[in-house]
This record gives C-alpha cells, structure tokens and sequence, in this order.
C-alpha cells in the first residue's frame, strides 16, 4: 500500500538495552540486545514545500531548520542525528520532501540506553513511511548507523540501531554482526528482574575512547593476519591465536583482543543459560563481562565499577555490569523482584554519599521494536 495521501505519521522510537555482549558489534561478534518500553515520540508532517523541514525537540527552544538541497554538519551535537539521517536518505532517495517534526522523549540522554538510535531510526522510519520511501527495516537501520559515522562521528558498530527497529516483545534478539542473522530468545527471567541504575555521570572520554577501541581491535586483526591470513575481524580468532599472536602485540591491544575473544564467548554461553533458566551462570557472565570492561578493554570508570562491586554484597543480586559504550551511563542488574527496591535504596544511599550524585533508576522490559501509532 503506498502512503501517498498521509499528511502526518507519529512514531514510537525506543531505547534499548543489552544483556550481554559489549564491544562485539562493530568487531562482528554476538550481541543480546532488546528494545524497552522507554522511547522517543517523533510526530512528522508533511509541509508541502520541496526541501524545508523544521524539527523541534522539546528541552530545546530553538527549532532545527534544514535545507534538504543544503545539508552539513552542525556545532549542536543532537542535531546531527537529525543531519546525519536526511542527509543519508536524501543522498539515496529525492522523494523525501519538507516537513516539520516534533520530538518528545522519555528516555533519559547519555545513560547507555540509546537515545540517539532511537532519534536515528525513529526519523528514518517515519519518512519512510510519510513519504513511501521504499526503505526496508535493514536499510533503516543501516543508514542510521551511518548518519552517526559521517555526521555524529562515532564510529559505532549496529547494535543500537539493530535493537532499537527490530526488538520483539518479551525476548531478547541474539545477532550476529557479521551474517546479520538473528534470533528471538525468549526472556523469561521471573521471580528476577532487570534493574537499570542511571550513574548520571556521561564522561567526556565516551566519543574518542570508543574509536581508540575500535583502532586498537583493527591493529590486533592486522597483527593476527600475519600469522593468519583468514582472519577478518576479531569475530575470527580464537583466544589461542590471539596468545599465539600476543609476542607482535602491543600490551593494551592484546588486552582488548582478549576481552573481545572472551566476550563473544560469553554472549553464546548466555543464551544458552538463558534457555536453561539458569539465571545464576547469567549473572556471573554479566559480572565477568564487567571485569573485562573494566580491566582488559578499560572502558569503566569509578562510579560504574562502584554500583557494579557495591552489587556484589547483596545475594539477590545475581549479575550486575555497566552497559553501552562505557565511561558512564548505566549498570544493567539482575535482581530478585522481592528484593529489588530495598536493593536501590541502599545502593543509592551509598553511591549519593560516595559522589554526591544522585542515582536514578528504572526497569529494563523488553518491548516492541520502531512502531507507528
Ligand atoms: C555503543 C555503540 C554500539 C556498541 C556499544 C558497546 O552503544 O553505539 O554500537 O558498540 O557502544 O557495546
């Protein structure tokens, strides 16, 4: 059906977490991610004019105005999610035409739950549908990850945008970046639940540290090659070539192989601890997937490692790790449902003191991906 005649779309756009598999996607490892049920609202119409669009988010009292025949990157970083995405869909496809967008959100910014594939994606699927672009779900959600290469900057890998179009309720998506191949796990983890503790802490480091890692993972496959001429990516080595390899390496880059090698690892043993019900060994995947981060790919920081060591005292916490990129954001926690609120209160308590910051929180559940209300 073409949506030649629809003047005004609204989008649900969510964020998404992830269970296991940090810093796999771009190295075309195994991620477990899904979407929430936490999003960003976008409402696209159209204005009838050829290229003018004007895009407002709330929190921002100036509106976005762009040229669609005239796009570049701007000084304001959220506004290049926005460039980013009309500048890779106009690029492909000059039917896309003015409108005007407001964007609403409920999820919290520069917390690892995603808000920017959400803004991303969200765009992108509701052009495509007010403007019959003929964009298929994967396109959406590779030219979104794109948008943030070339306009944004950060050399992401797909999991955001992946999870944040393609989540399914109650389940958790197991993809595989290299084949792009996917499946739904079922995440059926009562009496226990997800508990996202928000550091509110976002450290500088994020942007230019995630690109070092993802430089540091190429210099460890080149050096691999050598020896191993079929390796592509880290998805590839197993940690014995990565020893083999470890003489040419430069300590930090074996380091970041190894974590990335074990990670993989991890991500599968999860799923299958998952299928078990054994939520205990998923737990102490989580928790080993922290000390890798933290020690190996050195990509926490203190307030994370704090929230994550703070868990360990508590027996109802089965499993706790930062989650995303790193350098502050959220830790992801897998609580028993009866204990989970005395859990927050004593580990705000104690992070407030400890910081003087305050913690937020929410619940992690997982939801369906990009839709159209
Ligand atoms: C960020 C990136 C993702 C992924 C994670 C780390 O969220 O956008 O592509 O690399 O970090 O797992």
């Amino acid at each position: 059906m073409g949506n030649q005649d629809l003047d005004k779309v609204i989008v649900n756009s969510p964020g998404r977490i992830n269970i296991i598999g940090e810093h796999t996607d771009y190295n075309l490892g195994y991620v477990l991610p899904t979407s929430i049920d936490k999003r960003i609202r976008l409402t696209i119409e159209r204005n009838n004019t050829d290229t003018q669009c004007e895009i407002r988010s709330e929190g921002y009292k100036k509106a976005l105005l762009v040229d669609l025949k005239h796009i570049a990157p701007s000084n304001t970083q959220w506004e290049n999610y926005i460039l980013g995405v009309l500048y890779e869909i106009y690029k492909r496809n000059k039917e896309l035409k003015g409108f005007q967008c407001t964007i609403e959100s409920d999820l919290p910014v520069g917390s690892g739950v995603s808000s920017s594939a959400a803004l991303e994606c969200g765009l992108a699927f509701g052009l495509n549908e007010l403007f019959d672009l003929g964009l298929s779900k994967h396109e959406i959600v590779t030219l979104s990850r794109d948008a943030e290469h070339n306009y944004v900057g950060t050399k992401c890998g797909i999991m955001d945008q992946f999870a944040s179009v393609m989540g399914k309720k109650d389940h958790v998506i197991l993809l595989d970046c290299k084949s792009m191949d996917y499946t739904y796990v079922p995440f059926s983890i009562a009496p226990y639940k997800l508990v996202l503790l928000n550091s509110n802490v976002s450290h500088s480091l994020a942007s230019s540290e995630y690109n070092t890692r993802r430089n540091e993972c190429e210099e460890g496959v080149s050096i691999l090659q050598k020896k191993y001429p079929n390796i592509s990516s880290l998805r590839d080595a197993s940690l014995e070539m990565i020893d083999a390899g470890k003489i040419d390496m430069s300590p930090k880059v074996f380091d970041r192989c190894t974590y990335v090698v074990q990670e993989n690892i991890r991500v599968l043993n999860a799923v299958e601890a998952l299928e078990k019900g054994d939520l205990k060994k998923l737990g102490t995947l989580m928790y080993e997937t922290h000390e890798g981060l933290r020690n190996l790919y050195e990509v926490s920081c203190p307030e994370l490692d704090f929230l994550v060591d703070f868990s360990k005292n508590e027996d109802e916490v089965l499993g706790s790790r930062l989650m995303g990129g790193g350098f502050g954001g959220c830790t992801i926690n897998l609580v028993h449902e009866d204990a989970a609120d005395s859990f927050i209160q004593s580990v705000s308590e104690a992070y407030e003191k400890e910081f003087n910051i305050k913690l937020s929180h929410f619940e992690g559940h997982p939801s369906t991906g990009t839709t159209l209300l």
